[in-house]
């Protein structure tokens, strides 16, 4: 029997590929008790819920139902994948006025019935609406979440992986800031065992490259990414539910940190049951910092055009 928390209800807003999967993910991990999905499409949802249900004889004891906003009332977790989502050449930037439209409304019914859960965001761009979502539901931000550059750093430690032939658990390795174009990766640190890496230019830039360009070049084979984003929610979810205090690149609310205040970027903080607990303090080289000012200021430049 896996390590289940009693009374642990995600519930889970937006079944389309990523809500879907990180719903059919957290089944399969049977760390939660209860999982609620909401989709504006309400037969969407529904499918969804019919289809999962029908593998519980083959998986554990989680109870899954197609609900509304009053389920929220006793969630723990609140994850937010509703939205549109990139089409081939899009950026995630380019997401930000459909989705900020819809994201008062979430946000709306969330407080309605709940004061007290975390609210998780997925939804593009993600820092922006992580933002919205902190201001518009008046909740501490230790308890607004995006999932920032996590994503973007397992698919820097996959390459540099592949890159060193060491299993990319073992590849401890940073993306940091915007979950997008502007992010910037962390050379310096990364370490196998505290060991330094070392790489090439070319190998720089061919990593970074394909770390940055990863979601263009999934979203051109097969429409969506899903696999790998369900794997890094339901990580910051058991991390946040087993009050585990894992080190995550989540994005979350920068305060006088390097120089960057009231903003959402993705940084390494230390994810427990309050949410963020804290946000380690990074020491930047003069080049990593002015790329993540560059990062800070192209995000306040599009909050500063929203009407918050
Ligand atoms: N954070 C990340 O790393 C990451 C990774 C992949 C995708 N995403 C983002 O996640 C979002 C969802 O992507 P997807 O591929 O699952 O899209 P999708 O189109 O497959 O699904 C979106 C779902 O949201 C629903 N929806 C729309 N408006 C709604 C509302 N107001 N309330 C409730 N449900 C609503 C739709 O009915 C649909 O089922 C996109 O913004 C995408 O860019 C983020």
């Amino acid at each position: 029997m896996k390590n289940k928390l009693r009374s642990s209800r995600v519930v889970i807003i937006g079944t389309g590929a990523v809500g879907a999967t990180t719903a059919y993910t957290l089944l399969l991990r049977e760390r939660i008790s209860e999982l609620v999905l909401i989709d504006a499409n309400k037969e969407k949802a529904l499918g969804e819920a019919l289809d999962m249900n029908h593998g519980l004889p083959f998986t554990g004891g989680v109870k899954l139902w197609a609900g509304d906003y009053s389920d929220c009332a006793d969630a723990d977790i609140i994850v937010i994948a509703a939205g549109a989502s990139q089409r081939p050449g899009e950026t995630r930037i380019d997401l930000l006025k459909r989705n900020a439209g819809i994201f008062d409304s979430i946000i709306q019914n969330i407080v309605k019935y709940n004061d007290h859960g975390i609210i998780l965001v997925a939804t593009n761009p993600v820092d922006i609406l992580s933002y919205v979502s902190l201001k518009k539901s008046g909740f501490p931000s230790n308890r607004v979440i995006g999932s920032g550059t996590l994503l973007d750093s397992a698919r820097f430690r996959y390459l540099i992986g592949q890159n060193k032939k060491i299993n990319p658990r073992s590849i401890h390795a940073h993306i940091i800031g915007e979950h997008g174009d502007s992010e910037l990766p962390l050379w310096s640190l990364a370490n196998v065992a505290g060991i330094g890496l070392e790489f090439s230019a070319e190998d720089r830039e061919e990593i970074f490259n394909s770390t940055k360009n990863a979601a263009y070049e999934i979203i051109n084979a097969k429409g969506a990414t899903s696999y790998a984003i369900a794997l890094a929610l339901d990580r910051i979810i058991v991390s946040i539910l087993q009050n585990e205090g894992s080190v995550l690149n989540v994005s979350t609310l920068l305060t006088d940190y390097n120089g960057v205040s009231d903003v959402y970027l993705g940084v390494p903080s230390i994810v427990d049951r309050s949410g963020v607990r804290e946000v380690l303090d990074l020491k930047l080289s003069d080049e990593e910092l002015a790329q993540f000012h560059a990062s800070a200021n192209k995000l306040k430049g599009e909050i500063a055009n929203l009407d918050l």
